[in-house]
């Protein structure tokens, strides 16, 4: 029965000490299953011979150490489901704070025009433009193969009326944009100094592509460059929201001020770090 195989799934991943047991081995038996949670509680079904041989071989990536959404090739985030490939980071649940930050900062005043920097899936986009029906939305990537992916994940959640994707570098795409104005540009660029790839979890570094982890030796190479470029992007009343990485914050602070920007708050992510840069042009 269905049940038995999650309860034996969940031992399996408990036992070998991984982070979240039950709720990895939720996703894949519903995947693998093709049922729903009820289902799974209640399920008498035992499933097929292939279904149970197609969960067998998930179950061992997941221990060797694959991430449940490559397994699967898609992940929720905001409610929504994004497909990921090789190209395409796999959304965090912190980035969701990012979200949640936007939703809290335009409650009064929804923004119409969207800029999302290193789109990735294009979640942060596609997340905000569910949240904010009348607003449109560019997104922007170096890599083609992540663009192809948020055209895809565009299109799977209904948005492909009101959202773009487009191959480009932020160091020449953004100053091609002259006259442009966005009432909100986000971004969650890559944070994590070069020299820090090595020490990261084998489920990041073997599996995230390396253009969505870093950007140069600091950490703070990209912040950098967008920075510079969004001020003339921002309407006057826009706000721009960065993630940023751990003790990111007072370096991008100075880089936000430096440029005749100002922080108007950073916030913490789910676990107390600070995560998010709120920024806009004057007065907070
Ligand atoms: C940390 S990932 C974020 C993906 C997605 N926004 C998310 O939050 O899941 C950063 C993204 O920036 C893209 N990127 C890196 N360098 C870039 C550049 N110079 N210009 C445009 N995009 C870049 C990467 O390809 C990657 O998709």
């Amino acid at each position: 029965m269905i049940k038995n195989i999650l309860r034996l799934v969940r031992t399996r991943f408990s036992e070998a000490g991984l982070a979240t047991p039950a709720l990895d081995a939720r996703i894949l038996v519903r995947h693998f299953f093709n049922v729903s949670d009820a289902d799974l509680i209640t399920g008498t079904a035992s499933g097929s011979e292939a279904q149970q041989a197609l969960l067998e071989e998930a179950v061992v990536r997941r221990l060797q150490g694959e991430p449940v959404s490559r397994i699967i090739g898609y992940r929720e985030f905001w409610g929504m489901n994004f497909r990921v490939t090789p190209d395409t980071l796999d959304p965090r649940p912190d980035t969701e704070r990012l979200v949640e930050m936007v939703v809290e900062s335009f409650s009064d005043s929804p923004p119409r025009m969207i800029l999302d920097l290193g789109t990735g899936t294009g979640c942060i986009l596609l997340a905000l433009l569910k949240e904010f029906s009348q607003a449109r939305g560019i997104g922007i990537d170096i890599n083609p193969g992540a663009v192809d992916v948020s055209r895809e994940n565009m299109e799977n959640n209904g948005l492909s009326e009101r959202a773009s994707f487009l191959v480009g570098d932020w160091r020449d795409s953004l100053p091609l944009m002259p006259g442009a104005q966005f009432d909100l540009i986000v971004s969650n660029p890559p944070y994590i100094p070069e020299s820090d790839i090595d020490t990261l979890a084998p489920e990041v570094k073997n599996h995230d592509p390396i253009l969505a982890l870093t950007a140069g030796q600091t950490g703070l190479e990209a912040y950098k460059i967008i920075i510079m470029a969004i001020k003339p992007l921002l309407s006057p009343q826009g706000r721009c929201f960065f993630e940023i990485g751990q003790n990111q914050h007072a370096e991008v602070q100075r880089l936000v001020e430096d440029s005749g920007l100002c922080v108007r708050r950073i916030g913490a992510d789910y676990s107390g770090i600070l995560r998010v840069v709120e920024i806009g042009h004057g007065d907070k």
